[in-house]
């Protein structure tokens, strides 16, 4: 396995591939590697001849409060997952060199990042939206993988692609969860053991919310409630946001007739967690 630095190199290497006509896979992540990361990998490899990975601890979609400074950085454990999985290129440039002194270009956002995170966390998904579209820029991959976790970046991410004719095949796998249902997250280490064993109310929170809507409840604002009350069984947790949304647009739904995503944001002491369910409403089921 290779480790670039250099994104002029990275491009070279890119670049003489695609010449070739090798087909480049790409997993962009921020390193500390997880089974979901691990996932993403094995479905690129699966779909690509030649495979990049990206760590890169991207400080523009921080704020000024979050927790860049401690961010996991645990790089040798990361190339040892990549080599093991027959990653060919690990790419992991400087902040230097993605952001350059006189960098001025910000990518501005569709309105489906407005909600949600995007308010939770204002410069967040410009942050994400520049990242990647510079990375694809560099990497120049035909196919790129996200995780269904963060539903709306790659939300953000299908958008970016068809609105700038980034011409890359984008690729939006499932969630992949620990045994008691909590989503792969590389933030999941800050978690205290009592918190720890809290955590995945959240995804139970959604899961009752998708029950219901299987069982034929319609109404955003029941469902939204359902989910509530799960949380609220944990006085250690806080709701930052539960909803109901459209899964094309991320607006809110008063009622589910057909497909719904329900997004949840929670905070353990100072750990925020996200998670999503897609879910199919009753009526849209098909009756064989
Ligand atoms: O999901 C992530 O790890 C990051 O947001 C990404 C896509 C690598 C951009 O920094």
């Amino acid at each position: 396995m290779k480790i670039i630095r250099s994104p002029t190199s990275m491009a070279t290497w890119s670049e003489q591939l695609r010449r070739q006509g090798v087909k480049i896979g790409f997993v962009p992540t921020m390193g500390a590697l997880h089974e979901g990361h691990r996932a993403l990998i094995r479905e690129a490899r699966l779909r690509c001849n030649a495979l990049v990975v990206s760590i890169f601890v991207n400080p523009a979609q921080f704020g000024p409060r979050e927790d860049l400074a401690k961010y996991p950085r645990p790089i040798s454990q990361d190339r040892a997952l990549c080599r093991k999985e027959d990653v060919d290129v690990c790419f992991e440039p400087t902040v230097e060199d993605m952001y350059p002194s006189g960098f001025q270009t910000m990518v501005t956002l569709p309105t489906i990042a407005r909600r949600w995170e995007g308010e939770a966390r204002p410069h967040h998904f410009s942050g994400v939206a520049t990242v990647v579209t510079k990375l694809f820029g560099i990497v120049r991959p035909q196919i790129a993988l996200f995780g269904q976790k963060d539903f709306q970046q790659s939300a953000l991410v299908l958008q970016l692609v068809k609105d700038l004719n980034l011409g890359v095949e984008v690729v939006v796998q499932p969630t992949v969860r620990e045994k008691d249902g909590l989503a792969m997250s590389s933030r999941n280490v800050y978690l205290s053991s009592d918190d720890r064993m809290r955590a995945a109310t959240l995804y139970r929170s959604l899961q009752a919310g998708a029950e219901i809507i299987r069982r034929g409840v319609t109404n955003g604002k029941a469902v939204q409630s359902a989910m509530a009350q799960v949380i609220e069984k944990e006085p250690a947790i806080t709701i930052d946001y539960l909803a109901v949304c459209d899964p094309a647009t991320l607006e809110p739904l008063s009622s589910v007739m057909r497909q719904a995503v329900l997004l949840g944001a929670v905070r353990l002491g100072s750990v925020r967690l996200i998670d999503n369910i897609l879910v199919v409403a009753k009526q849209a089921r098909r009756k064989f």
